[in-house]
């Protein structure tokens, strides 16, 4: 029988006692690990980063002679690691490239989205609205990292989630659909990571940034 919904699961009291943001964390330290995505010394930008969970990994992950941006409509609370920059900003907004570039003027290695919009309930709106922050992160990808580089986005498995995976084929020398052990059982959410950026910027660009 499937068990019933639990807030405080397992990976959310081993991240209180681990000192982690978010039972997230989990989730990007495994595909990380799994498809050797970072090292010491590299660059990454996480995307919908608040309150900070995945920034969390993924700077112990770069080190101190790399760099962690983490951008977010809502505030990240200071890591206390001079490597990591983060700041409010809106990722569907026209500035928003600016404002990332602002923070660090790249090229990344890896970038990351756990994006999230506010679910209403209905499910073909909660997917569309999912998959509309899936492709401006991709599209953000596009325009920031490095020819090799990798993406790891969040995506709500369902509508034109197909549609996307394959956009991230054209794009990518390998993709992968993750679900890492700490998702919850009942979720229907997945990590599409693409892998070896061609470095082509001609797809999914002109999303509104300038
Ligand atoms: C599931 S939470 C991210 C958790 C984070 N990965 C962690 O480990 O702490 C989803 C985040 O997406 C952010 N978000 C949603 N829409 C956004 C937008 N348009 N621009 C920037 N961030 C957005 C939300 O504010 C929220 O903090």
């Amino acid at each position: 029988m499937a068990k019933p919904y639990d807030p405080k699961d397992f990976y959310y009291r081993r991240a209180k006692a681990e000192g982690l943001r978010s039972r997230s964390a989990y989730k990007i330290d495994e595909i990380v690990r799994r498809h050797r995505l970072l090292a010491h010394g590299q660059a990454v930008l996480d995307l919908g980063a608040a309150p900070g969970g995945f920034l969390q990994v993924l700077a112990d992950a770069v080190g101190e002679k790399g760099i962690a941006v983490g951008v977010d409509l809502e505030p990240v609370r200071n890591l206390g690691k001079p490597w990591v920059k983060t700041a409010i900003v809106d990722l569907l907004a026209p500035d928003a490239l600016s404002r990332i570039r602002a923070l660090h003027s790249g090229p990344f290695d890896l970038v990351t989205s756990d994006m999230a919009p506010k679910t209403i309930g209905v499910k073909v709106t909660d997917e569309a609205r999912s998959l509309e922050l899936c492709r401006m992160a991709l599209a953000i990808a596009c325009d920031t990292l490095k020819p090799g580089g990798g993406f790891v986005t969040k995506v709500l498995m369902g509508g034109d989630f197909p549609l996307f995976r394959r956009e991230v084929a054209t794009l990518f020398d390998k993709v992968h659909v993750a679900r890492p052990e700490a998702t919850r059982e009942h979720s229907y959410e997945v990590y599409v990571v693409g892998k070896g950026f061609a470095g082509d910027r001609s797809l999914p660009r002109d999303l509104g940034h300038s």
